[in-house]
């Protein structure tokens, strides 16, 4: 049988494997799919292992995405501009093809709930690796501006310059914001320590869109303060989890499966609904 894995380091309450065989069974497709969790200093090993032992493809999360950028054959263009890789297919001429599906989760869960981006005022929080790869699919669906704010101003400045030849990307500092703004996604760390990007609350107003890359079982800190602050359109990243790896699993197996059911169930395992 086929077989792919995750590899991420911690990666034991990583969801990838239940969303993956729910799309194996939903497209009648024969494969498995494991986790692994190499000490940090064993990823590449431990990948060349398994494609050596006839692994068909994988996926790569914290903290090995950027060491997996270096290691494969050849990137896809997404995954060049992201400096990262999330997804790895062994192609039928033995090539190891590096690619990253997570801006185009995030694009796609957006989509899923009706958010507009072409022509809207963007604003994406953070300027670490998840914003550098949700950069490239965000221009790509040509936003009016995308307002790029971090709490190191310079790596926010940084990230601009390199984008600036695929669409209007600024970068302004938390105090220098000014709306109004029809979505805000979070992509710092800063919920996982229950914590709150320095955002004024004035920017946050009944029409606005906010999008957190963080999920739980309950809202994330930045959702239930936005809630308070009046934002009526809230998503947290448990969507554009299921997405990505929907693309993930088109790259490998050339079938698209459908995310609505997937998801539904991963709320119900997590105690969301
Ligand atoms: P990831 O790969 O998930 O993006 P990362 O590269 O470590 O992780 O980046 C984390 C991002 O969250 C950074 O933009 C970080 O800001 P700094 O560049 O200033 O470190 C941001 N971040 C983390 N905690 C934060 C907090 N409490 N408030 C605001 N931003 C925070």
């Amino acid at each position: 049988m086929d077989r792919y894995l995750v590899f991420g380091h911690p990666v034991r309450h990583s969801k990838s494997p239940f969303i993956h065989t729910l799309f194996a069974r939903q497209t009648q497709q024969e494969l498995e799919y494991g986790l692994a969790e190499p000490a940090i200093d064993e990823f590449a090993h431990a990948l060349r292992t398994f494609f050596d032992q006839g692994g068909k493809g994988c996926n790569v999360t914290v903290p090995f995405k950027e060491q997996a950028f270096t290691m494969v054959d050849c990137l896809s263009p997404r995954a060049k501009r992201a400096g990262a890789v999330n997804t790895i297919k062994l192609t039928d001429d033995g090539v190891l093809l590096g690619d990253n599906t997570d801006g185009a989760g995030l694009v796609a869960d957006l989509k899923s709930h009706g958010v507009t981006l072409a022509d809207s005022r963007l604003l994406l929080l953070g300027a670490g690796g998840a914003a550098r790869g949700a950069l490239a699919p965000l221009l790509a669906e040509l936003p009016s501006e995308l307002v790029i704010a971090n709490r190191t101003h310079t790596k926010a400045q940084q990230l601009a310059a390199e984008f600036h030849d695929l669409g209007p990307v600024i970068a302004q500092t938390y105090e220098q914001l000014a709306g109004p703004f029809d979505l805000v996604i979070n992509s710092t760390s800063a919920s996982l320590q229950g914590e709150l990007p320095p955002l004024a609350p004035a920017l946050i107003h009944t029409d606005i869109a906010i999008y957190d890359m963080m999920y739980g079982a309950s809202d994330t800190a930045f959702i239930s303060w936005a809630k308070q602050h009046g934002a009526r359109q809230t998503m947290d990243g448990l969507g554009m989890l299921v997405e990505q790896a929907a693309e993930a699993f088109t790259v490998w197996r050339g079938i698209r499966p459908g995310t609505k059911q997937v998801l539904r169930e991963l709320k119900r395992n997590l105690g969301a609904i």
